[in-house]
């Protein structure tokens, strides 16, 4: 699913003359080449669109991102869901596992109480525009990389036909993962009292840490940036311009690192489930630091 992917056809003929150019003039500076990856803008970087599939003219070793990050996905996605369905050992005295806030147990609900509110985060990451990319390449091979052929040819709606196009759903779905934010963070302060008083244990500060990634990845969002500046052609011309071209640009720093936010906040909130899960089933213990 990449609109670009046969960007560069149409300006092949372009390339060679001004790479091979620039890389006599100044020797100091290491030949660009004049096709394929690391070609000059305008220049041929390779065909994918058209070609058949898995064919391409790139050299680098293009396949090795899609396969470790399906390879992560499957794993901490399998680990994610079994947590999610055991319905025990996810609390501590003052602990308790993100995957299970906000707790909520009513009487009429038999399984395991992460299932009545993990749709939303799970919601929210399934149609995050950083994980549509890499799914759609590690597991759909569509496309498996930039300039790698697809397995079908024509007829590509994008995500402008069903089921794609219900990813749109996405710009809704963060306002119901920042409340859920705001939950998580009343459970990190819970983290840092033990009997009543203020302490830190190793529990608080990887609670604290997962809980800083995933909110540091929900508000790189996409739809974040778009709603505190997106939409404003004239900072200058708008209400409160300057205050809000300072969020927009902030937010813009943390969208440039949403594939990080991404990964890390989902390691984190793994490894803070797995953390709590170990701890109350006497597995580790948990050291006090104060
Ligand atoms: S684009 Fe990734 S969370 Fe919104």
């Amino acid at each position: 699913m990449s609109p670009g992917a046969d960007g560069s056809q149409g300006t092949r003929r372009l390339a060679s003359g001004a790479a091979g150019g620039a890389a006599v003039a100044n020797p100091a500076t290491p030949a660009r080449p004049t096709r394929g990856l690391g070609a000059p803008p305008g220049g041929d970087r390779g065909r994918g669109l058209s070609e058949g599939f898995g064919r391409t003219e790139r050299t680098d070793a293009w396949w090795l991102q899609p396969v470790v990050q399906g390879l992560a996905l499957l794993v901490l996605g399998a680990y994610a869901t079994w947590a999610a369905f055991q319905g025990n050992h996810y609390a501590t005295a003052n602990y308790l596992s993100p995957f299970y806030s906000p707790l909520l147990k009513p009487k009429w609900w038999p399984l395991s109480p992460a299932l009545l509110v993990l749709g939303a985060p799970l919601g929210f990451r399934g149609t995050c525009y950083y994980y549509r990319k890499a799914y759609y390449r590690a597991f759909f091979a569509d496309p498996m990389a930039c300039a790698v052929g697809e397995p079908r040819g024509s007829g590509y709606s994008g995500e402008a036909s069903f089921p794609f196009v219900l990813q749109n759903i996405h710009r809704y779905l963060i306002y119901l993962a920042i409340p859920i934010l705001f939950f998580l963070w009343m459970d990190i302060v819970k983290g840092f009292i033990f009997d009543g008083h203020f302490g830190i244990g190793v529990g608080s500060l990887v609670l604290l840490a997962s809980n800083s990634l995933l909110t540091m990845y929900t508000f790189s969002c996409h739809s974040i940036r778009h709603l505190v500046g997106g939409r404003v052609d004239c900072f200058s011309c708008a209400v409160a311009g300057g205050p809000r071209h300072k969020v927009w640009e902030t937010s813009s720093w943390l969208n440039s690192h949403h594939m990080a936010w991404a990964w890390w906040s989902l390691f984190a909130v793994c490894g803070a489930d797995l953390y709590v899960r170990l701890l109350s089933q006497g597995v580790i213990t948990d050291w006090r630091l104060m």
